[in-house]
Order: structure tokens, then sequence, then C-alpha cells
């Protein structure tokens, strides 16, 4: 396929060929114009010769007598090196001057001066003819006046000017160039812009593009707009239907789960508790993921129209645990909340994800800590950001990258024997990306782990 012509070179070989045309046209005008300003000052020059010549003709009765201005021709030839030559026939017979100057065969009845161009002695040269009848003793006679004038001032000056022009073209040339550059540049300017913002987003940035564009663009950006919100019309479904599929699998289940542990009561034999407690253990596994797949859902939902607010960490983190206690009191474990700096530390973010981010680093510590342990939940402030902190006991990490985002369904390598889903860590990536945090899962010193998510304090 043809590789396709980019719009700066559209633009700018047009104008260059319109810089280089209007270039070449005004020094081949400039030079023209001088040429015919010299020339019609040379004629002129030649004109004044042969007619003060012609003005000093007499006609005696047998002969002619003329008078040669020399003031004239003393005048035509202080102009540069130029030499002047005269001639002047008599009834078309040459009388005086320069024999092998060449004459226009003019008719009897023009009277009027001609100019013509020759070459005489292998010079090029401008001559200026008058000729004139006269009635003298009744019979006519006719006088022919010549004068000529090398053109070397004409080619001095005409040289000179070329040179002149010459630089006005290149200077106008580059001009034209420089401000073809400006205007292609700031031509390209709105689409870079357009470019700019569009590349600038987020990966979960949906929203339409805004801002002041130049109507030429509109329609770019308005099918832009229409194809953004048909994909996120296409997401909102996908969502919605994650989220459903989410809720139908988790009711059934959790009745499945109860009529389980009812059975697991009454049940005597040992063999169908076994069975049972296996039954028990599945189940919960599944509620897990529909849960962690609705929670995953609705970080997806929710990063496409954040409702950002500024919110009081200890209250939400304090929401969290208090919500988790009972999960841990099944395990004996104790979730203790540190709350420092009087709890006055505000951060600018969406409750529902932030409180979705904290809900799956307790869930990870409650999981992977053994019965009777502690959590501790701390709060960090280190000047713009806060870090929560979230200590366990437990069994600490294996297998799973400590920093940067974390990839779905990866589970550690000493966690086989916990339900999970492998999707917590990669949730609070998420979260972590949409409220402009960071998240860092590590080894305590000790035993247990730690996980650490920081966010931006306002
Ligand atoms: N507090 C923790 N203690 C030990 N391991 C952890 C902890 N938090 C996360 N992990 C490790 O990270 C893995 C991924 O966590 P997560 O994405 O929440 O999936 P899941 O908990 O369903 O396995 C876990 O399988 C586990 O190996
Ligand atoms: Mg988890």
């Amino acid at each position: 396929m043809r590789k396709p012509i980019s719009l700066r070179w559209r633009l700018l070989v047009p104008l260059i060929i319109t810089a280089i045309i209007t270039s070449a046209l005004l020094y081949f005008t400039m030079r023209q114009v001088t040429k015919q300003a010299v020339q019609a000052t040379q004629e002129a020059l030649l004109e004044k010769a042969v007619t003060s010549i012609l003005e000093q003709t007499r006609f005696t009765e047998n002969n002619v007598e003329i008078d040669l201005p020399y003031n004239i021709f003393t005048m035509l030839g202080a102009i540069s090196e130029d030499k002047v030559y005269y001639r002047v026939d008599l009834d078309g017979l040459f009388l005086t001057g320069y024999e092998d100057l060449r004459l226009k065969n003019l008719t009897v009845d023009n009277e009027y001066i001609f100019f013509s161009s020759t070459i005489f002695r292998g010079v090029k040269l401008r001559q200026a003819t008058v000729q004139q009848l006269f009635l003298v003793n009744g019979k006519s006679r006719l006088i022919q006046i010549t004068v000529a004038q090398t053109q070397l001032f004409q080619e001095a000056i005409l040289r000179d000017m070329s040179r002149n022009a010459g630089v006005i073209g290149i200077s106008f040339f580059g001009f034209a160039l420089l401000v073809a550059l400006l205007a292609t540049r700031s031509f390209l300017r709105p689409i870079n812009s357009l470019a700019g913002t569009v590349s600038r987003r987020g990966a979960h940035d949906l929203r339409p593009v805004k801002g002041p564009t130049p109507p030429e663009l509109m329609p770019l950006v308005l099918s832009l707009n229409g194809f953004i919100s048909r994909l996120t019309g296409t997401l909102r479904q996908t969502e919605t239907f994650i989220a459903e599929a989410a809720h139908h699998i988790r009711t059934p289940l959790s009745l499945v789960k109860s009529e389980s542990q009812l059975a697991l009561r009454k049940s005597k034999s040992s063999e169908n508790r076994k069975h049972l407690h296996n039954i028990i253990e599945s189940v919960d596994m599944s509620i897990r993921s529909a849960g962690q797949l609705l929670d995953h859902a609705l970080v997806l939902y929710r990063s496409e129209k954040i409702d950002e607010k500024r919110l009081d960490l200890a209250v939400v983190v304090q929401h969290v645990a208090d919500n988790l206690q009972p999960a841990a009191d099944l395990k004996d474990i104790i979730i203790k909340t540190e709350i420092i700096n009087n709890g006055d530390i505000f951060v600018m973010a969406d409750r529902v994800l932030l409180e979705v981010a904290l809900r799956n680093m307790l869930d990870n510590a409650i999981k992977y800590s053994n019965p009777d342990q502690l959590i501790f939940v701390k709060m960090v402030l280190d000047q713009n950001f806060v870090r929560i902190i979230v200590l366990d006991n437990g069994r600490g990490i294996k297998g799973v990258k400590t920093k940067g985002i974390h990839k779905r369904f990866k589970r550690g390598s000493n966690v086989d024997d916990v339900i999970g889903s492998g999707l917590g860590l990669a949730i609070i990536s998420e979260i972590c990306i949409i409220l402009g945090g960071s998240f860092i899962l590590k080894n305590n010193k000790g035993v247990g782990a730690c996980a650490i998510l920081q966010l931006p304090v306002c």
C-alpha cells in the first residue's frame, strides 16, 4: 500500500512551490522593468541626438551643411565606456560618418524616428534614424541621419540589477519559506493538541473529548466521541452482565452453603461430614470469587465516572475494619486500627473504590493469618502522601511480585490450602491507578506480610 503523505508535506509543498514561482517572477519582472527603463533612457538620448543633427542641417544651392552637435555626442559618450557612431545619407547615398553602419531601409514617406538594434563591428548597437524630405530649388531631397550607441552601460546596469534582484528574490524565498513553516506549524497545532489530549488520558478515562476545537476538526471530535460513547455502552453492558451474573451465582450458593451447614450439624457419619466440609469449602471459594468479580466490575464501572470527594481517611478505614471484623472473628483474629494525627487526614477519592481497595487488603490479611492473631491497620503521613499499612502475622508472601501492577488470577505459591481467586491485588492495582496512588506488598522483618497503599492527601 502507498504510504500516506503527511499533512505537513501536503501543506508545505504547494507553499514552497508558490514561493519559488513568486520569487522567480519577482526576479524576472525587476530585470525586465530595469531593462526597459534603461533602453527608454538610451532611446531618448539617441532621439535627441538625431533631431539635433536634423535641426542643424541646412541646404544651400548645391550643398548641404550639417553641424554635428558635439555636446550631445559628448553626453552620449560620457555614459560608461559607450561608443557613439553616426551616418548621414542624402537621397539614399552615403554622405558622411561611418559607412559600414547598417541602415534600415525606410520608405520615403517615413518621417519619423525609427529605433533598431544592429551588430556593428561585432558589437551590439542601438540606433535611432530620422529622415526628412527637403524641397531645394523645386527638387525634393531626402536626408537620413542615424546615430548609434553601444550598450555597455545598459549591460552593466542589468548585471548589477540582476545581482540585486537575485538577492531580493532569494531573501523573499527565505522569508516565504519561514512563513510557510510557521503556517504549517500553526495549522497542525490543534491536531497535535487534540491527539495530546486523547493520548494523555488514563486507560479508564472514557469521558467525551471536550475543549476548544477548530470547526474543521469538529467532525473528527464528534466521531471520536461517538465511538467513545459506543465503547462506554458496550463496557457498561459487559459490567452489568458480570455484576448480575455474580449476583445470580452468589444467592443460590449462599443457600447451598447454609443448607450444607445445616446438614453438617445434623450429620453423624464422619464420611458425610467430610463430604459436606468439602462442599462448604468449595461454595465458599465460589462465593468469594463471585464477590471479587463483582468488585472488579464495580471498579471498572466506577473508573469511568469517578465520584471524587474529600474523605476523612480515619472514618473510611474504621468503617472497613468494622465491616470485616465479623469475618475476622471466625478465626478469632482482632483488627487493631491506629489512628494518628487525631484522624485529621483527608484524601480526595471515590469512597466506594477506596473501600474496595482497603477491603481487599484486609481480606488478604485475615485469609493468610493464623487463628488468634492480630492485624494492625496504621496510617502514616509523609509530606503530601498518606500510607495506609495493613500488617499481619500470617504466613507471608511467596511467589508474588511485591511492586507494580498485579495481574489477575495470579496467586502465591504458599496458598494452595486457602481459597482465593487471585483478583484482589489486581483490583487494588486498578484502584491505585484511578486514585493516583501506589501499592506495595512485602514481607515483614519477622513474620507475616505488610500491604501498603499510598495516596495523595488533600
Ligand atoms: N497478607 C498476605 N499474606 C500473604 N500472602 C498474601 C497476602 N496478600 C496477598 N498475598 C499473596 O498474593 C496473592 C494474590 O492475592 P489476591 O490477588 O488477593 O488473590 P487471592 O487472595 O484470592 O489469592 C495471594 O494468592 C497470596 O499469595
Ligand atoms: Mg485476596
